[in-house]
């Protein structure tokens, strides 16, 4: 990234600063994101999710959409998400209103996890109170029963969200905490306008 001359386009950045994350930050989950929602009566809230798809459309991750975060993503359609590579000095912000992925999109997501996983997306009242861990192998044992002998489908409460591009931030460490800026703010005719920032 050239922070003097930044490109117009930020979407190949991010495309680049993803892939060397998973070369060379030796971190065992690159695509690991801070999530920010807000409540309608705004209280934020963050958790980690991971980015399962990413193009000039938006960030993609997947989630039960009955959980707290679901919850505020159906009630305020907004979201923000954080990347941070320690290892690397790198920081990528994201703003924007957030959208369900296709169904066909989350079908095909959903099949390709293991089928644990799959099980367990079924037994999961996510963000709810769990009584105990044995509430919880039970309610897997019974979707397993459930499901035996048949392949699992996507539970109709699991999918995938998109958080549009809206405002993209670049950080990267410089000496002194001399930082090196630069924002993204997409324009109604998808054009962006750059601006660097004081660290
Ligand atoms: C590394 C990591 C990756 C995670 N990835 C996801 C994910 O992709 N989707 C998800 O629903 N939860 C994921 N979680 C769990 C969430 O952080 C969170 O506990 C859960 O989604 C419930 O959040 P909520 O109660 O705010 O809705 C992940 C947690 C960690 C630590």
């Amino acid at each position: 990234m050239d922070f003097e001359h930044p490109p117009v386009d930020p979407v190949p950045v991010c495309e680049q600063w993803f892939a060397d994350a998973w070369e060379r930050s030796g971190l065992p989950n690159p695509n690991a994101m801070m999530l920010a929602t807000v409540s309608p009566d705004g209280l934020p809230s963050a958790r980690t999710v991971l980015l399962k798809g990413f193009d000039s459309r938006g960030a993609v991750f997947y989630t039960n959409s009955e959980s707290r975060k679901g919850d505020e993503l159906n009630a305020t359609g907004r979201a923000a998400v954080l990347f941070h590579w320690d290892p690397m000095e790198r920081q990528i912000r994201i703003e924007g209103k957030v959208a369900r992925v296709s169904d066909e999109e989350s079908d095909a997501y959903f099949a390709s996890r293991r089928r644990e996983s799959r099980i367990g997306a079924w037994a999961s009242l996510q963000s709810r109170p769990c009584a105990s861990r044995e509430e919880l192998d039970q309610a897997c044992r019974e979707q397993e029963q459930r499901f035996e002998g048949q392949d699992v489908p996507r539970p109709p409460h699991w999918f995938g969200y998109r958080v549009a591009l809206e405002h993209i931030e670049f950080w990267e460490g410089g000496d002194a905490r001399l930082h090196d800026r630069v924002v993204y703010d997409r324009d109604d005719d998808g054009t962006w306008t750059v601006r660097r920032l004081w660290p």
